[in-house]
C-alpha cells in the first residue's frame, strides 16, 4: 500500500514538473514570437507609410499659403489615389500651427495643438510615431515638413491605422493562449503516462523486495535484461539478499553448532550426577562424582568465553591496535613459552627466525595466532616428532610457516578445520580435549591482517600452515572478505 503511494506521489511529482517545464517553454516562445510578429508588422507598416509619404508630398504643392493638389485630373487612378489620401488621415498646417486642410477621420483623431505642432517643426524633419483615438485604435503617423514656392516650411501629417495589424496580433494572442493549455495539458497526459511507464518496473521490484523474508531469503529478484540503473538497484538488492542470507545462515549453524557443543558435556554432568545419586554410597564417592562434573563445567565455561569472544571478534567488536611489530621477535617470545611444554611431549622445537621481519599488526592477536598455531603442533604430533617455526622474508612480505611431522589431516577434513567446532575425529585421542575453536581465531586473525593463509597437510607425514603478511614497509594491503585461505594436501 505504502509503495503505491510512494509511486503515485513521484509520478505527480515528476509529471508536474513535465507540466511546469512545458508551460514555461510555451509562455517564453509565445512572447518572442508574438514580439517578432509585432515588430514585422511594425516595419511593413512603416514602409507602406514611407511610401505614401512620398506620393503625398509628390502631389502636394503649397503655393499663396494654400495647398495645390497637382496632378492629371484626366487620370481616373491619380485622382482616386489624392483622395483617398486627402480623406484618409491628413493634416496640412503653416508654421504657426493654422490648419490649411484636415481630413475629417484627421479630426477625429484630433490635430495637433498649434504648439506641438510648432515643437515638431523645429525637431527633425520627419518623424513616425503611434496615436491612439478616443475609442483606442492605434494610427501609426508620420509627420514632416512641405516647403511652399517661397521656401517658407509647412507641416504635413499623414497616417495609417493599424487596425489590421493589431487584428493580426490579437489573433495570434488569442489563438496561442487558447492552444497552449492544450498542448500543456496534452504533454501532462504524455508525460504522466510516461512518468507510470518509468515507474511500473520499480513498483514490480517493490512487491518483489516485500514478499522477501527471513523465511524465504532464497527468493531473487529478477532482473529485466535492460542493463539500465534499474537493472543496477535489483544488482545491488540481490547481492544484498545474498549477504543477509550468508549472515542467516551462519547464525543457524553458529545456533546448531553451541547447542551441539554444550548439551555433550550438560548430558555428562545430568548423566555422573544421576549415576552418583543412585548408586554412590560413600562420601569419597560423591566427591568424585561432584569433581568430574566440576571440570565438565570448567569446559562449558571455556566454551562460552571463547565462543563471547570469537563472536566479539568476528562482529568488530575487537579493536585492533595496530602497530609495527617484529614477527621474529613475537615468534622467539612464544616459542619460549612452549619449550617446556614440547619437552613434556617429547617433541623438538627447532626456530628459524630472521631478525627485523616487521609488519603492521596486533601484538596480542599475532601472539594468540602463534600459541594457536604451536599448541596444535605440540597437541597433534605424536611424541618423537619435532616442530618448526620459521620467520622468512620474501620480497615485500613476510612469512610465518609452523610445521610439523605429526599426524596431518586429511584432505576431506583440511576444507572445514577453520570452521567453528570442526575437530579432525581421532580414535586415539580423547575427542573432547579441544574446542575446535583454535583456527577460527586464527582465520580471523589472519583475515583481519589482511594477511593469506596456506595449509599444506599430507595424512601420517606432518602438517604446515603458513601465513604471509605485508611487510612493514610494503603499503598496507586491503583486508580481504572472507579471509584469503588456500588448503593445499
Ligand atoms: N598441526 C595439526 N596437525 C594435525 N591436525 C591439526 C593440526 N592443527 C589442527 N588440526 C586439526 O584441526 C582441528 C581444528 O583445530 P583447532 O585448533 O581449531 O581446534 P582444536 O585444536 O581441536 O581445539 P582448540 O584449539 O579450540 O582448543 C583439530 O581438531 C585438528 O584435528
Ligand atoms: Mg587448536
Amino acid at each position: 500500500m505504502i509503495v503505491s503511494r510512494r509511486a503515485i506521489g513521484l509520478r505527480l511529482r515528476l509529471t508536474l514538473i513535465y507540466a511546469l517545464f512545458c508551460t514555461a517553454i510555451l509562455a517564453v516562445l509565445g512572447i518572442v514570437f508574438r514580439g517578432t510578429l509585432a515588430l514585422t508588422l511594425r516595419q511593413n507598416a512603416t514602409a507602406v507609410l514611407d511610401e505614401e509619404w512620398a506620393a503625398v508630398k509628390g502631389y502636394l504643392r503649397i503655393e499663396k499659403q494654400r495647398p495645390v493638389w497637382f496632378y492629371d485630373r484626366d487620370d481616373d487612378e491619380e485622382a482616386a489615389i489624392v483622395l483617398k489620401f486627402r480623406q484618409g488621415l491628413l493634416l496640412l498646417a503653416d508654421r504657426k500651427g493654422a490648419v490649411l486642410e484636415v481630413s475629417e477621420k484627421y479630426k477625429g483623431l484630433g490635430p495637433e495643438t498649434p504648439a506641438e505642432i510648432q515643437a515638431l517643426l523645429r525637431g527633425s524633419r520627419t518623424a513616425v510615431r503611434e496615436r491612439r483615438d478616443e475609442d483606442g485604435f492605434a494610427y501609426l503617423i508620420k509627420s514632416g515638413t512641405q516647403t511652399d514656392d517661397e521656401k517658407r516650411p509647412y507641416f504635413v501629417a499623414i497616417g495609417r491605422n493599424l487596425e489590421a495589424e493589431e487584428t493580426v496580433l490579437d489573433n495570434f494572442t488569442r489563438r496561442y493562449v487558447s492552444v497552449a493549455p492544450v498542448l500543456v495539458l496534452a504533454f501532462s497526459i504524455a508525460s504522466w503516462w510516461a512518468a507510470g511507464r518509468a515507474l511500473a518496473p520499480l513498483k514490480s521490484v517493490a512487491s518483489a523486495a516485500q514478499s522477501i523474508t527471513g523465511d524465504n531469503l532464497g527468493l531473487r529478484i529478477d532482473r529485466r535484461g535492460a542493463n539500465d540503473e534499474l537493472d543496477g538497484l535489483i544488482d545491488s538488492f540481490n547481492s544484498m539478499v545474498d549477504r543477509l542470507q550468508s549472515s542467516f545462515n551462519q547464525i543457524r549453524q553458529f545456533s546448531t553448532d553451541v547447542s551441539h557443543e554444550l548439551r555433550t558435556p550438560l548430558t555428562a554432568i545430568r548423566g555422573q550426577l544421576e549415576v552418583a545419586l543412585m548408586t554412590s554410597d560413600s562420601k569419597d564417592q560423591y566427591r568424585d562424582a561432584m569433581i568430574s562434573a566440576m571440570e565438565d563445567v570448567d569446559r562449558l565455561a571455556q566454551v562460552v568465553r571463547a565462543l563471547l569472544h570469537l563472536s566479539q571478534a568476528e562482529s568488530g567488536q575487537v579493536k585492533l591496535a595496530f602497530e609495527p611489530v617484529d614477527l621474529a621477535v613475537a615468534a622467539a617470545n612464544i616459542a619460549e613459552q612452549f619449550e617446556i611444554p614440547a619437552e613434556a611431549e617429547k617433541l623438538r622445537l627447532a626456530v628459524h627466525l630472521e631478525p627485523q621481519s616487521a609488519i603492521m599488526g596486533d601484538r596480542i592477536q599475532l601472539d594468540r595466532l602463534l600459541s594457536n598455531l604451536l599448541s596444535n603442533s605440540i597437541k597433534y604430533t605424536p611424541a618423537g616428532g619435532s616442530i618448526q617455526l620459521n620467520v622468512v622474508q620474501r620480497g615485500a612480505e613476510v612469512e610465518l610457516t609452523v610445521a610439523d611431522n605429526g599426524r596431518g589431516i586429511p584432505p576431506e577434513h583440511l576444507p572445514h578445520i577453520f570452521d567453528r567446532f570442526y575437530r579432525v575425529p581421532d580414535g586415539h585421542r580423547d575427542p573432547d580435549k579441544g574446542l575446535g575453536l583454535g583456527l577460527s581465531f586464527v582465520a580471523w586473525i589472519v583475515k583481519a591482517h589482511g594477511a593469506r593463509i596456506h595449509v599444506d597437510s599430507t595424512p601420517g607425514q606432518g602438517t604446515c600452515f603458513a601465513i604471509t603478511f605485508a611487510a612493514a614497509t610494503a603499503p598496507a594491503p586491503a583486508i580481504s572478505d572472507p579471509a584469503d585461505v588456500r588448503i593445499g594436501v
